[in-house]
């Protein structure tokens, strides 16, 4: 029988979200209905909002979730009834041209649940990145489901599901940061202050971190910077060159994704180094510069999808350095909140006063 749940709407362009009745069908074949435990507000969920990912409203937001898998469809193997699972929007089909050539982190083809969710009228939802959590329960792709230590706290686990994994991934395994690198990393929220956690990990010895709000910066620094620059003080370029030797940083991120960002990113990183554009660009910003530099500073040039995390492989490792204490993953969780406080939480993700609002349910 289909259930009729609660679910966060975004019904058009700008417009307030709105807390709705949804349809959940029952799981067919590969599907599973997952009953989310929390949820965290990602800027993406805002960027769809806005229509900066692309019109097909209303959108069922919430991506970055963990809950308990509640039925499955057919066919399903790789979870049962009663597991406890982070969602992601990488369930790699093994198939495509990136998988069959042993790059699944590519996946050009990932699996989504194939019926929709649906708004009482029968209005088809377009779930935002495949998963749309900020409700009592979605459908997925089984997939998308992946198990881990059932102990850990959804509120701070689920945040792996998007922007936790996509700033570790973007310095782990995009950036390819190693011993001893300088890392510079450009926008200190949810996933910039993941990238200096990843960073961290990885044996980064200087890690730079740069935004424009003194609190998102100190918040760097509790989570591994060893440096702060604030954007509005000084010249980026020239204040990381500056704690770098005069050289610029092995790996710079851009984690807010605008062409004036990015082009910091691009200078201040060492000859030979590496950008990673973790940052999602709207589709009306655009970038002019020399050819000529990118000749002549060589190096890569790289944008970093979901970190390239594979997540069977890098979720439950994650969780597991969390709960050992080695991963301070519960310090992104800045506030927990109730299902009809998304759009407040937006607003203070607008005036930087979050890392991350969670949704509990
Ligand atoms: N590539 C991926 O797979 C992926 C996954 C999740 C999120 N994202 C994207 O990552 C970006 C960051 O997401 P978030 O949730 O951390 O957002 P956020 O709003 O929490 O953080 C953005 C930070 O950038 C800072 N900032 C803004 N403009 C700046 C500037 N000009 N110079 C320096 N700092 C500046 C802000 O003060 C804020 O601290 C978004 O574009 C989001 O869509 C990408
Ligand atoms: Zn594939
Ligand atoms: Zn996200």
């Amino acid at each position: 029988m289909p259930q009729q749940v609660r679910g966060v709407i975004a019904r058009s362009k700008g417009a307030p979200v709105e807390i709705v009745p949804i349809i959940i069908p029952d799981p067919g074949p590969g599907e599973v209905v997952v009953a989310i435990a929390a949820c965290g507000v990602c800027h993406t969920d805002l960027t769809y909002r806005e229509g900066g990912i692309n019109d097909e409203y209303p959108f069922l937001l919430g991506h970055e979730a963990a809950g308990v898998v509640e039925s499955v469809g057919e066919g399903v193997e790789s979870v049962e009834v009663g597991d406890f699972v982070v969602l992601n929007w990488r369930a790699v089909c093994g198939q495509c041209r990136a998988c069959k050539r042993g790059r699944p982190q590519y996946c050009f083809d990932t699996f989504n649940a194939t019926q929709k969710m649906t708004l009482e009228d029968g209005t088809e939802l377009s779930p935002a990145l495949g998963i749309g959590a900020f409700a009592d329960k979605t459908l997925v792709h089984a997939g998308q489901c992946t198990k881990v230590d059932p102990s850990a706290d959804p509120a701070v686990v689920g945040l792996l599901g998007c922007g936790v994994m996509a700033g570790m991934g973007a310095a782990m395994n995009t950036g390819n940061v190693g011993r001893g690198d300088s890392v510079a990393v450009i926008g200190c929220g949810g996933v910039g202050d993941a990238a200096i956690v990843g960073a961290r990990l990885a044996g980064a010895n200087r890690i730079i971190a740069v935004d424009r709000d003194n609190k998102k910066l100190d918040w760097a620094r509790d989570l591994g910077a060893t440096h702060t620059i604030n954007a509005t003080e000084f010249d980026v370029v020239e204040a990381v060159q500056d704690l770098t030797g005069g050289f610029g940083a092995d790996v710079v991120i851009d984690a807010v994704g605008r062409p004036e960002t990015w082009k910091q990113a691009f200078y201040a990183r060492d000859l030979a180094g590496t950008v990673v554009l973790v940052g999602v660009p709207t589709p009306d910003m655009t970038l002019e510069m020399p050819l000529v530099d990118f000749f002549s500073r060589g190096g890569s040039l790289k944008s970093s999808w979901y970190g390239d995390c594979l997540p069977e492989r890098d979720f439950p490792m994650l969780v597991d350095l969390y709960q050992q204490g080695r991963l301070p993953l519960e310090k992104f969780v800045t506030e927990r909140i109730a299902l009809d406080q998304v759009e407040e939480a937006f607003e203070s993700m607008h005036r930087g006063e979050v890392l991350r609002s969670v949704v509990v349910l």
